[in-house]
């Protein structure tokens, strides 16, 4: 095994980045767009629901298989799909995996690093001058800082260098550190923006929202987004907490840790839901569905508030912790590979591959400027938005993601051998009453489930 590989300190570790993985932009951004966009309440149960059906049985799968092997994804199905129907073919999910993962970090960090100029914005106070005026926060975002080429640049490469940073030292002195010191800070972020918008007049209307169902409302469209949506936000489909299992120990308990990770990650998902819907309803403005909404309509919402500044720059920063838990994963996968199957040391892989993928995303961060469709961009969304930026996501999230969970559920379910899917799930955790529930989400409902996603998206029926 190589020596670079690594492992957590322990049950606390894993959880911590593990969840740090999950919870990310798709948390604070996707998910309450598409809450608001969907209607609340009746889409909230659904998602709900996909994350115990489809979610937490394919976390599990995941994790075992890297935690059966140690190894990351395309070793994890080299190793596991010797003797077995398909053979060494299974080795294209692992790959799939990686590709996955440079695909999504090369634009997600784009994202990301917008976060970091927004935080400085509102640190020295012009971010509450320009949200004086709505239209004037519109137009510099759209076509003041996205089109300027060199700050899209500036802040990816600045993001991608704390992304490597933290990879580069490893799994315990680097990714485990970093979600150590990041996710409690986070989580108190999130609290302290609770409790101020639960002093805000819209905070009653915002639990409504979110809380009473109508499902009249629900389309199918609905329920296939918010099954798209548990696979982006719990980071599964790459390899992701395959990778990340194969660093735990056999003295975890698997089941138990997927359903807490998923717990937090909905948790934080909800939270984010209401400070956002609490602010936005007290201000009482008119939201555009834009996706943007983050960038555009928050910081003109904060500004009608006390203390505009701060709470602001805390948002933001939130939101930027939040992010880089989830690039470092995005990171580790593509890392790691190298590590486990091209014998590189830890230093090397890292230092290539960001520097790769910084690369690459230089590309997508110049495509925004390009773009003359800006403000609609729609990250982690479906439609083909702005240039190569939307195309790269437009692949991960209808493609990539799906077909990989797919795959992942299919090898899990019907092609490993119930005995050794049993006894990993065991290994931990001691007999697992449940595993017949966890063995017939797997084999029956996740694929099913995600290959309506697939359909969908073959038969060009866009659900966003
Ligand atoms: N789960 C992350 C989010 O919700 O923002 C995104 C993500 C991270 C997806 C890592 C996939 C992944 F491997």
């Amino acid at each position: 095994m190589p020596e670079d590989r690594g492992q957590w300190s322990g049950k606390l570790g894993f959880i911590l980045a593990a969840t740090g993985s999950a919870i990310g932009l798709g948390n604070l951004w996707k998910f309450p767009y598409i809450t608001y966009e969907n209607n609340g309440g009746a889409f909230v149960l659904v998602y709900i629901a996909a994350i115990l059906v489809v979610g937490i049985p394919i976390m599990m799968a995941e994790v075992l298989l890297g935690r059966k092997t140690q190894l990351s994804p395309v070793g994890a199905f080299q190793n596991l799909g010797k003797n077995k129907a398909g053979g060494q073919a299974w080795t294209a999910v692992g790959f799939l995996g990686v590709l996955a993962g440079f695909t999504i970090l090369s634009y997600y960090s784009v994202v990301a690093g917008w976060t970091i100029h927004y935080a400085w914005l509102a640190l020295t106070g012009r971010l509450v001058e320009l949200s004086s005026d709505p239209q004037a926060l519109q137009t510099y975002f759209g076509s003041e800082f996205l089109a300027s080429g060199s700050s899209q640049v500036f802040y990816h490469v600045l993001f991608m260098g704390l992304t490597t940073a933290a990879v580069f030292f490893g799994v315990k002195r680097g990714i485990e550190r970093v979600a150590r010191i990041l996710m409690p800070f986070l989580f108190l972020i999130l609290v302290v923006l609770v409790i101020y918008s639960s002093t805000t007049e819209g905070f009653g209307e915002a639990l409504t929202f979110l809380f009473r169902p109508d499902f009249g409302s629900l389309t199918t469209a609905s329920v296939l987004e918010a099954l798209g949506h548990a696979f982006f936000t719990l980071s599964l489909g790459m390899g992701a907490m395959l990778t990340y299992g194969s660093y735990m120990g056999r003295d975890i308990s698997i089941p138990r840790a997927a359903v807490q990770i998923s717990a937090l990650d909905t948790l934080i998902a909800l939270m984010a839901c209401v400070i956002m819907f609490s602010i936005i309803n007290s201000a009482d403005i008119d939201v555009s569905k834009s996706s943007t909404i983050l960038f555009t309509t928050i910081p003109t919402v904060f500004a009608k508030l006390p203390a505009a500044s701060l709470f602001n720059a805390m948002f933001y920063i939130l939101i930027g912790f939040a992010a880089l838990t989830s690039t470092i994963s995005l990171l580790e996968v593509v890392s790691s590979y190298a590590i486990d199957n091209l014998g590189w040391a830890r230093h090397r892989a890292t230092l290539t591959m960001g520097g790769a993928i910084t690369i690459f995303g230089t590309l997508n961060a110049l495509s925004l400027g390009a773009s003359s469709r800006l403000s609609s961009i729609n990250l982690i969304g479906r439609e083909s938005t702005a240039g190569l930026f939307g195309t790269m996501d437009y692949l991960a999230s209808n493609w990539y993601l799906p077909v990989g969970g797919l795959l992942i559920a299919l090898f899990a379910g019907w092609i490993m051998n119930p005995r050794e899917t049993r006894q990993e799930l065991e290994t931990g955790h001691g007999p697992l009453a449940s595993f017949g529930i966890w063995h017939f989400l797997i084999r029956f409902v996740s694929p099913l489930a995600v290959g309506a996603i697939i359909v969908s998206v073959i038969l060009g029926k866009e659900y966003n």
